[in-house]
């Protein structure tokens, strides 16, 4: 019992997908074009100059990784990039924010965060590497916590709480 309406329904059906694909198709190279509209009207990327003042992290790092060390450091201790870096006194941007004299060495808190960054890799390679099966190395963020002065832990506010389970550890072996 073939429904006259058979060969129409086919013709249809086929007529959907062409279309469907066609439209796909059109689609398709729109979102190259609005993605390269997007990149041209974004800011182009910001250059940063090479330190030139570096005497405890690696010399050879670019402008761009001690940038993102610095974003790293600041997160970690909670605090500004002028926590440790001193404005410069003759130099203002044009809205009134100071201008940071990032090789400037008169901070002490950047000599502070000198030593805290020979010490943790100090830490890191000393102890750390040398434990078995160890991958995760301490960070400013271990002790800071999003804190420039770490926080004192206490440890008799804890001792409410049931105690913490033991986190899994593919690592290291269970007796430890
Ligand atoms: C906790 C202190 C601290 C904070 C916060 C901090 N810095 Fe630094 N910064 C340092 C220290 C220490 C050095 C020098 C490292 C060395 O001697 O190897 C440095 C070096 C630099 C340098 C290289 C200067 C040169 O020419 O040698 C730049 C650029 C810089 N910081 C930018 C920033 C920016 C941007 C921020 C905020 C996002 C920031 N810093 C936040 C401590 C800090
Ligand atoms: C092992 C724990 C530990 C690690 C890791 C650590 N810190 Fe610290 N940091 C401390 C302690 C504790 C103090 C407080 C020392 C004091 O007040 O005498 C401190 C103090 C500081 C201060 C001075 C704060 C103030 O108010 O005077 C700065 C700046 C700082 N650390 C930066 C860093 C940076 C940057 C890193 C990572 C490169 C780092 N620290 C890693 C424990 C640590």
């Amino acid at each position: 019992m073939k429904s006259p309406q058979t060969p129409f329904a086919v013709f249809a059906l086929v007529l959907a997908a062409a279309v469907l694909a066609s439209s796909t198709a059109a689609q398709a190279p729109q979102s190259p074009q609005g993605k390269a509209a997007d990149q041209s009207s974004a800011p182009p990327p910001r250059s940063f100059p090479a330190p030139t003042n570096l005497k405890v992290l690696p010399k050879d790092l670019t402008g761009q990784q001690v940038r993102d060390i610095m974003k790293q450091w600041s997160a970690s201790l909670g605090s500004r990039c002028d926590s440790c870096h001193a404005e410069d006194p003759d130099n203002v941007r044009p809205d009134g924010r100071p201008i940071l004299k990032f090789a400037d060495d008169s901070k002490p808190m950047k000599a502070v965060a000198r030593t805290m960054y020979t010490m943790t890799e100090q830490i890191n390679s000393n102890y750390i590497a040398r434990l078995e099966g160890s991958g995760l190395p301490v960070t400013c963020g271990t002790c800071h916590r999003g804190h420039i002065g770490p926080e004192p832990f206490d440890a008799s506010s804890q001792s409410q709480k049931p105690p913490m389970p033991a986190p899994p550890d593919q690592n290291r072996p269970a007796s430890q």
